[in-house]
């Protein structure tokens, strides 16, 4: 029975799709624990692809049972476009698909918020979800949750309540139209038929889960870099990504987890602003994303792309405890003639000891780089260690031992079989 943790470990898009769709085959349930639909995870079956964005990955996989846990922010569109899709596929979420009743759900008022913030002088990048401005409300205590949705008359009474201080705040201070409350009352009752049937008091079913010997998957959206408490503040998205937010945004207690898995990337992405040491602003950078098709899922903006940064997965192993990791699109470093890793930072020409998570520091520091051959042969064949070339062998050893990392699978493609299992 295994209670397992699956994060992102840089800053989202390592390919936690991919991952979570090898490992769901040996788990009865998967759980998403935070975040929303500002998540894209893909999986690809065959010639099929499924981009993710609410339902955890494991829905691919017909025995799963897949949990939208507290830690989430609901969608209402996001998510019936999802099991509409899924269900054109012949892949049916009834009775194998649960929501939280305690996930707040993602309002009108929270995405045209997220767009107008955008807008203005400080940006974030953010993808556009109305993820900020739900979590916002979440904490500010006057969020409305998927249980409200169960009583009609309270509902609207709150979704009255909050459009009056957000149309005061849209037309003081952002000069825009006010929003019709009645609109999204129905809108938000008419939703509520259709999600009635997945609603679980998750916290309850996951621990009789437990007790019943279950193993369970918490699948994390985006990734340690983009955390709210450990990640690169401000530039970063609105929720826990780290191992730690997997307890609070299901109900499963901390003693009842048994591993920690990371997804770590050969190399590095980031999506929208914020400092990026390893950045290649060059055609290498280029190579890299026209290789690795790095482009959003979610929002299809070109990812920025850099090499691997030891010190960011190092930090990133140690706030989320990771006991093995999955090292994703080693197939992708397969062209180059040399590959280069960030083994530490300088800042003021001394050696940093940890990781600076304030951004002026690390928007400043210097990477220092020690400079790999490349093994400029296709690996994406390979199905163990032993086939992989010398010299990629060398890179998976040596960037293991710079981030303090134990690799336990290698993605050689975005295809299920294209996976190395040590
Ligand atoms: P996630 O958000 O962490 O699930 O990652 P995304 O789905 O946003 O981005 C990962 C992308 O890389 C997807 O297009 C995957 O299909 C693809 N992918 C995953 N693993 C591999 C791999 O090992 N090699 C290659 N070439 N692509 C991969
Ligand atoms: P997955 O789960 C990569 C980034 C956005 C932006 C910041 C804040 O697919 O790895 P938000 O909309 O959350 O308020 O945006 O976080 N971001 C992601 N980057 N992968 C993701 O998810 C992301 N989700 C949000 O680009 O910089
Ligand atoms: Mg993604």
């Amino acid at each position: 029975m295994s209670v397992t943790i699956l994060v992102g470990s840089q800053w989202g898009d390592e390919g936690k799709g991919k991952i979570v769709d090898i490992l769901s085959e040996n788990y009865e349930i998967v759980t998403r624990y935070q975040g929303g639909a500002n998540a894209g995870h893909t999986v690809e079956i065959g010639d099929k692809k499924y981009i993710l964005h609410l339902i955890p990955s494991g829905i691919l996989r017909k025995d799963v049972i897949c949990v939208i846990g507290n830690g989430v922010v609901v969608d209402p569109n996001a998510l019936l476009e999802e099991i509409e899709l899924l269900e054109k596929n012949n892949i049916s979420v009834k009775g194998r698909l649960f929501i939280s009743h305690n996930a707040h759900l993602i309002m009108p008022y929270h995405k045209l918020l997220d767009s107008i913030s955008e807008s203005g002088d400080v940006k974030i990048g953010t993808t556009g979800r109305g993820i900020g401005p739900c979590y916002i409300d979440k904490y500010a205590r006057k969020g409305i949750k998927i249980v409200d949705l169960l009583d009609r008359e309270g509902l609207e009474q709150k979704i009255r309540q909050n459009i009056i201080e957000k149309n005061t705040i849209l037309k003081k201070v952002y000069d825009r139209e006010e929003l019709d409350a009645s609109e999204i009352v129905k809108e938000y009752v008419e939703f509520d038929k259709k999600i009635d049937q997945y609603i679980k008091d998750v916290p309850q079913f996951l621990n009789n889960a437990i007790s019943e010997g279950k193993s369970i998957l918490l699948e994390g959206a985006q990734g340690a870099l983009l955390d709210v408490d450990h990640g690169t503040y401000p530039f970063v998205t609105s929720s826990s990504p780290t191992s730690g937010g997997a307890c609070t945004g299901s109900g499963i207690p901390p003693n009842k987890i048994t591993n920690v898995v990371g997804i770590v990337k050969a190399y590095t992405t980031r999506v929208g602003y914020g400092p990026f040491p390893t950045e290649l602003l060059d055609e290498d950078g280029e190579k890299l994303r026209k290789i690795g098709a790095e482009y959003g899922a979610t929002t299809g903006r070109p990812r920025r792309c850099g090499w691997f940064d030891a010190a960011l997965v190092n930090y990133s192993s140690m706030i989320n405890g990771l006991d093995e990791v999955a090292i994703t699109k080693l197939d992708v470093l397969s062209e180059f003639d040399e590959i280069k890793v960030c083994v530490a930072y300088e800042l003021d020409g001394k050696q940093l000891k940890s990781f600076p998570t304030d951004v002026d520091r690390l928007s400043k520091v210097k990477p220092v780089y020690e400079v790999l051959p490349g093994w400029k042969s296709d690996i994406s064949k390979a199905r163990t260690f032993d086939e992989l070339p010398e010299n990629c062998k060398k890179y998976l050893n040596f960037i293991s031992e710079k981030s303090n990392i134990k690799i336990k699978i290698i993605s050689v493609g975005p295809k299920r079989n294209e996976t190395i299992i040590m």
